[in-house]
């Protein structure tokens, strides 16, 4: 099945950070939001991330403005008649992943795929709750995409063996390594990351060690780019949360049970990078879009 135009749910970091790397891998893109603002603040990421290409000369100027006309935005779900796979990557929950998708099965073709960005979501329910449950699948990229070369291919229990094969196909010719995981709460990246950064947070509330301390630890003795709560704080409290959340209710295991202190940071809105606060503080001149 051939991918020419691809639409895109959602211009926040995940959303932008995927449209980048497929209008600069020479698909159309067809960026989907609620907000005109949304989108132009995700256009204007892409512009600023295939500038730091031109920069770094891995892009022509040529080929920046190639790609940024490859790139269209949209707020209305009826002009994703013109897209053949869709990418979802709205805020991680439930019945907002249900929602969009619903509202824009209408005007797509039954042959369009619809990929799900989702860190820990069922696949095999969110397909269930759409009228292609064979042409569903989970596409898992990491923060920033443009960067991170994984990419977590989840088929549901009713995703077929095409779909899945076209899903490959895509992430590999945008660059990137896609690994097949099965359909489980947390796949696998966020089974083993989230625990450690939850105790990670265990280890903060506890006094065992102050927030720069526990992240040297895993940056100097394990190779660690980021320590565990500076990732957090790049990912969203709010994020960890809701992952720590469907790995507790998936498994019914105490094991994943969230820290007291992250569900009090969440509250406190102190969400990490994207509100300034987290475990460190970021002014906002240096919080980096
Ligand atoms: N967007 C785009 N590019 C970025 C970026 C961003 N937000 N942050 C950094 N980069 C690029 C820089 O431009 C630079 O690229 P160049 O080759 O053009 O110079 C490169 O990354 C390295 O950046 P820096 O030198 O500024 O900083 P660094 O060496 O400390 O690297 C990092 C930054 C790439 C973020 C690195 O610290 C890292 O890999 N951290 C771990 C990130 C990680 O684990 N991500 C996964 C999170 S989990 C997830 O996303 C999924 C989930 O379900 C929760």
């Amino acid at each position: 099945m051939e991918i020419k135009t691809v639409g895109v749910l959602g211009a926040g970091t995940m959303g932008h950070g995927i449209a980048q790397i497929l209008v600069r891998s020479g698909y159309k893109v067809l960026l989907n939001d609620v907000s005109q603002q949304f989108l132009d603040s995700g256009a204007a990421r892409i512009a600023k991330g295939l500038n730091r290409d031109v920069e770094k000369n891995r892009l022509s100027q040529e080929e920046r403005e190639q790609a940024l006309g490859r790139l269209t935005t949209t707020t209305r779900v009826s002009d994703l008649e013109a897209v053949d796979f869709i990418i979802e990557a709205v805020t991680e929950n439930f019945d907002a992943k249900v929602g969009v998708l619903r509202a824009v099965e209408p005007h797509c073709g039954p042959g369009v795929i619809f990929a799900s960005n989702t860190s820990s979501i069922s696949i095999t329910r969110l397909a269930a709750a759409t009228q292609r449950p064979a042409r569903v699948i989970g596409l898992h990229f990491f923060n920033p995409v443009p960067v991170m070369k994984l990419v977590e291919v989840v088929p549901g229990l009713e995703t077929s063996a095409e779909t899945l094969e076209t899903a490959e196909t895509l992430a590999t010719s945008a660059g990137k390594s896609p690994v097949r995981v099965n359909d489980a709460p947390g796949f696998i990246s966020n089974r083993l990351l989230m625990p450690m950064i939850n105790e990670a947070i265990y280890c903060l509330m506890e006094g065992v060690a102050d927030a720069k301390g526990i992240d040297d630890v895993m940056k100097l003795g394990m190779n660690h780019p980021m320590g565990p709560l500076e990732l957090a704080d790049l990912i969203g409290l709010d994020v960890c949360l809701d992952i720590m959340k469907v790995l507790y209710e998936g498994f019914c295991d105490s094991k994943y049970r969230p820290c007291p202190l992250l569900e009090k940071m969440v509250n406190a809105r102190r969400l990490g990078r994207k509100t300034g606060q987290g475990f460190y503080g970021y002014p906002t001149s240096s919080v980096r879009p």
